[in-house]
């Protein structure tokens, strides 16, 4: 990420999770805070997709393609987080590159859980001038500013309060791809010495996907061509895994893989349409857990 720019792909995302509110997946994914930390443009844009109504003029209909598109990805994401969070039950919850992830604001599960949203300072400030008179349901909400590529995560969450003797669900949600390597494991490093028993990480990563470089080389020229920035210009996806790998990685961090699942496949099972997720190579998710 560029210093000093707030995450344009935390909004894009952020704006899929507010198409897919009461949508898709109803009963499974709710997400009615989304809306809420958007601004006005950003919100007449996902008030346009929600309508249903495919729009005449091409611009128009490409940006109402690619917000669909989106929340497709992120209602399946979401929702196999949220259950892994859930299953967890931890009374920590780290997120990492939190972006406008709504969890301590909408998730009622987390009442006894103390939160902690770690992010690119641009990004952080961004969201709490967003989330400023919004109400959190988790315990407590902490803010920990954190440059993956320049700042220390162990003492910056050592000084929000956060406990290594008290199990911890990480969150690492569609970040993977912006970091280096070095990033990753410096990352992984900490949540290692920071994860009591009973830890629990939950990452969503990008496998080598032809179909998904085409698909983020489509979403880039969408934005332009619809007028509107390129959320990929300040990140660039520079990682991806193929499951083995993923396993072998945090298996060296004293993380076990206990699922690992393809996002297609529960895109599938929540009855979302194969076209609306069309665009993206979903990559999948990991829940790996420190048992010993
Ligand atoms: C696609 S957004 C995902 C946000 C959120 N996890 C979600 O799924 O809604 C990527 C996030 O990674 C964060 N990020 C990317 N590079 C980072 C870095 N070097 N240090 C800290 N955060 C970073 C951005 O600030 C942004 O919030």
């Amino acid at each position: 990420m560029i210093d000093e720019q707030a995450s344009r792909t935390a909004v894009l995302v952020c704006q899929g999770r507010a198409v897919g509110d009461g949508r898709l997946a109803v009963g499974r994914f709710a997400d009615p805070v989304a809306v809420q930390l958007l601004r006005d443009d950003e919100r007449a844009e996902v008030a346009s997709a929600r309508a249903g109504e495919v729009p005449s003029g091409w611009r128009a209909r490409m940006r109402y393609e690619m917000l669909n598109a989106t929340a497709a990805v992120l209602v399946t994401r979401t929702v196999a987080i949220d259950d892994a969070v859930r299953e967890a039950g931890n009374p920590q919850l780290v997120v990492l590159g939190a972006g406008l992830d709504a969890r301590a604001w909408r998730m009622a599960e987390l009442a006894g859980t103390v939160v902690f949203e770690v992010d690119h300072p641009a990004s952080q400030g961004d969201k709490r001038a967003r989330a400023e008179g919004l109400a959190a349901v988790a315990k407590s909400v902490g803010f920990v500013p954190v440059d993956f590529g320049r700042d220390a995560l162990g003492p910056a969450l050592a000084a929000a309060g956060h406990d290594p003797a008290v199990a911890t669900t990480w969150i690492w949600e569609g970040v993977l791809p912006y970091l280096t390597n070095a990033q990753v494991e410096s990352t992984l490093a900490v949540v290692a010495e920071r994860s009591a028993v009973g830890s629990r990480l939950v990452a969503t990563y990008p496998v080598h996907n032809r179909v998904a470089v085409l698909g983020r080389r489509a979403l880039r020229v969408f934005s332009r061509l619809t007028g509107g920035k390129d959320p990929l210009e300040h990140e660039r996806h520079i990682s991806a895994w193929t499951p083995e790998q993923m396993g072998a990685l945090l298996s060296g961090y004293g993380l076990t893989i206990t699922a690992d699942r393809d996002l297609h496949d529960i895109v599938r099972e929540l009855g979302i349409s194969a076209r609306e997720s069309r665009f993206y190579g979903l990559g999948r998710i990991a829940v790996a857990d420190h048992t010993e």
